[in-house]
């Protein structure tokens, strides 16, 4: 291996620029030829690759967002696409790649080199945190420190006019940053994809902290929830239980900003260790952060297998919102 391309893809993440750093960085050190491949798949299909050095990552280790851009590509998905990606990277005589996102993009990456010979890498980018074979991904937490101020602030209000807010959060099919901010925000009671929460339940919950103890709730849920999220789980408790009741719903707001320091180094540790597979001869690998210890696990595996979602979490929300 002697070139490298890196590229971002689906959703950004905050930390993405500090692994883009990090890959262009590790590369350069270890003495191959790195480049950049703008809107991920897409920009593979149009040849929007560019050399990259040192200096082309200067400053962006603290940015939100992706400097190389990103994009959900539909192209990719057939054979066509795949093909005019993999000529692209023979002209540039790349062999190595490194794929910074989700599990849509894993798949991606796990086809295009199963079809051609190009080896690829993978690293956990994605706010949803939803991926096997890492205990956190690139993104999630800072999403959950934007989420934790919001709901804090959401909070001096709620309490100030006795109300109850329901607070969508992201994550369409994961309920990681709902979870865990909800347990950090100190949430009343919180609704996730992993486990279903009827109505009436949750009405009784509420009535019961409402009708005694408390004057103001707040209730987090991951999007999607209950059919629409938010706004579809107030309107069906408004229905039974006539309170006070606002819905907040945070939004794209929760993937951009700053990323944290955890994010930072996350982010820079997987960067290295992708390119130094690569270098090894690793190839269809997702470079993952186990117990604090680098750990590369098959594409295949992290796409196939889903992480149990800690059922003791879901429990403490409970237990500390008596
Ligand atoms: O995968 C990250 C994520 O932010 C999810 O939490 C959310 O469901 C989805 O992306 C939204 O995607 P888009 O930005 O394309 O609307």
């Amino acid at each position: 291996i002697e070139r490298i391309a890196v590229l971002t893809s689906g959703g950004d993440a905050p930390g993405m620029n500090a692994c883009i750093r990090s890959v262009v960085r590790t590369g350069i050190y270890h003495g191959a030829q790195m480049f950049g491949v703008m809107q991920g798949y897409q920009g593979l299909i149009n040849d929007e690759i560019i050399p990259l050095n040192s200096k082309s990552v200067s400053n962006i280790v603290q940015r939100g967002g992706t400097i190389l851009k990103t994009a959900r590509c539909l192209e990719f998905k057939t054979p066509e696409g795949r093909k005019k990606a993999y000529d692209n990277l023979v002209k540039h005589e790349i062999d190595g790649l490194v794929v910074i996102g989700g599990d849509g993009s894993f798949t991606g990456a796990e086809i295009l080199s199963r079809e051609y010979d190009i080896k690829v890498i993978g690293v956990p980018g994605t706010i949803d945190n939803d991926l096997f074979g890492t205990d956190f991904t690139i993104g999630f937490d800072t999403a959950n420190n934007t989420v934790i101020e919001a709901i804090d602030k959401i909070r001096d209000t709620a309490a100030s006019h006795d109300r109850l807010f329901f607070v969508e959060v992201m994550g369409r099919d994961a309920g990681y940053i709902a979870l865990w901010s909800a347990i950090g925000g100190g949430a009343e009671a919180v609704l996730i994809p992993e486990k279903e929460t009827s109505v009436d339940d949750l009405v009784d919950k509420l009535m019961v902290d409402l009708g005694n103890l408390k004057t103001s709730s707040i209730v987090v849920v991951a999007e999607g929830e209950h059919g629409g999220g938010a706004m579809a789980i107030a309107e069906k408790v408004k229905e039974r239980f006539n309170y006070d009741t606002k819905v907040s719903i945070l939004g794209h707001f929760q993937r951009g900003g700053s990323p944290t320091s955890f994010d930072r180094v996350l982010a820079s540790r997987l960067g290295q260790a992708a390119v130094e597979a690569l270098l090894k001869g690793h190839n269809r690998k997702m470079a993952g952060m186990i117990s604090n210890h680098v750990a590369l696990t098959s594409i295949d595996l992290a796409i196939k297998n889903k992480t149990e979602m800690d059922e003791t979490l879901i429990e403490l929300v409970n237990i500390l919102a008596i």
